[in-house]
């Protein structure tokens, strides 16, 4: 089906092996604030009139501890708003922002130190949602007054020089500068509904279907289609709840595993439930089960891995897996996991791409897929929603509304 696309992108490789390689200093996540310093010399095609200085949170260095980062984060009042974006950026009013764990993981000085923060000050954060303010003079896909989403582009960002003049600008800001070749209009959606999908969305499309994503050293991620047998690891989670979503739709076996933890705004409803609700065929209790004993010899296609346990992929694996089966994971970064005769290993981490992220945006609109909310704080409560985060055990996505 047209939504199921294959575009094996090897050119990810050489994003990753660039990002990997590249020091931090000379890395490309630029704040708003470093955007706004930037001598451009590039004009807004059309503009808004914007207020000289926004409110943006800031970073003013790593911690080894991202709990104690978070705390360090300040609401700056008086960060220069982008002056001058690149011919292909829109400068964004940014309305709405989710949460990743990669914006706190980021704070301990870098994802297992392949892609760290580019430079201090830093505004954290990766999901906008809002409304275009200027285009760039080469951007024609795009109008001021358009209602976008984008994923800002972790794999993006970390390259040198940045992809697009002074690179993406953090999402927890009013205002960012966003390349325009990552973002889809939105227009007459309500931006809440679709502002959690870009980051979490994009990772569960490719770890499923490969799409423009694929693994650290090249291999294709996974292949899912009508009757594969998939089991997904964490599935209550941001990636996992809208994984289950597209493996239906996909019309695949679903497994899942979950807790009977209670859903943050419902009590009387458990995340097995939760999950049971958006169509998982198997439901296993992590707590009270082992999975690799439920499902012992049951051929499975694929594991999408979203917990990162090692064991997982060493020890209960292989027991589930048919032989070669892919075990996809977005969670475990260590560097002794490797593939098996039995087991094919792949780690990535998400390509930003604004095509599947249209697909998905469509699959929202045509009632296919929803993007499950845990919870919304003001943009006051960036640090209580980064706690949140980090504790691991929200369900579904984690929100900010811009003030302005
Ligand atoms: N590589 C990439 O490109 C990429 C992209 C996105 C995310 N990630 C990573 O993927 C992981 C998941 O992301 P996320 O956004 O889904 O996180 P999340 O929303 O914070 O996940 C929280 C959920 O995971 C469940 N959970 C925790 N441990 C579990 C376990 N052992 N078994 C089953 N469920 C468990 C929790 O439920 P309980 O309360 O029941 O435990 C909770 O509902 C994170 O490590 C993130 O950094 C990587």
């Amino acid at each position: 089906s047209s939504f199921i696309k294959n575009l094996h992108n090897i050119d990810l490789l050489s994003s990753l092996n660039m990002a990997i390689s590249t020091p931090p200093i000379a890395m490309g996540i630029a704040t708003a604030a470093a955007v706004g310093m930037v001598a451009l010399t590039m004009k807004r095609r059309r503009e808004q009139k914007v207020a000289e200085y926004m409110k943006a949170w800031q970073l003013s260095s790593y911690d080894s501890d991202p709990a104690a980062a978070i705390d360090t984060l300040t609401l700056e009042e008086n960060v220069p708003t982008p002056s001058e974006i690149g011919p292909n950026q829109i400068l964004l009013k940014v309305e709405y922002a989710s949460v990743n764990p990669i914006d706190w993981k980021l704070f301990s000085g870098g994802l297992h130190g392949n892609c760290p923060v580019a430079s201090f000050p830093y505004t954290p954060g990766f999901d906008v949602g809002g409304t275009v303010q200027g285009v760039g003079a080469e951007v024609s896909n795009l109008a001021v007054g358009d209602k976008i989403i984008a994923n800002t582009g972790l794999v993006e960002s970390c390259t040198d020089p940045a992809p697009t003049p002074g690179g993406p600008a953090g999402a927890f800001a009013q205002y960012a500068a966003v390349p325009a070749e990552l973002c889809v209009k939105v227009n007459g959606m309500d931006l809440k509904t679709v502002v959690g999908l870009p980051l979490a969305g994009l990772t569960s499309y490719q770890a499923l279907f490969t799409g423009v994503g694929s693994s650290f050293n090249g291999e294709p991620l996974g292949d899912a289609k009508e009757g594969s047998k998939v089991l997904i690891l964490g599935a209550a989670g941001g990636v996992g709840c809208l994984a289950i979503q597209m493996a239906k739709k996909a019309k695949c076996h679903v497994a899942v595993t979950a807790s009977t933890s209670k859903m943050p705004n419902d009590s009387s409803m458990t995340k097995i439930d939760f999950v049971k609700s958006l169509g998982a065929d198997v439901v296993i209790d992590y707590q009270k089960e082992n999975w690799a004993t439920v499902l012992a010899g049951q051929e499975y296609d694929m594991i999408y891995d979203c917990v990162g346990a090692m064991e997982d992929l060493t020890e209960h694996a292989p027991k589930v897996l048919k032989k070669g089966g892919a075990f996809v994971s977005i969670a475990n970064f260590d560097p002794s996991s490797k593939s098996t005769d039995d087991v094919r290993f792949c780690v990535f981490f998400i390509k930003s791409n604004s095509e599947e992220l249209q697909s998905l945006v469509t699959m929202v609109k045509d009632g296919d897929l929803t993007v499950p909310i845990d919870s919304e704080y003001k943009f006051s409560e960036v640090k209580e929603a980064l706690k949140r985060s980090i504790g691991g055990r929200s369900v579904g996505k984690i929100l900010i509304k811009i003030d302005h």
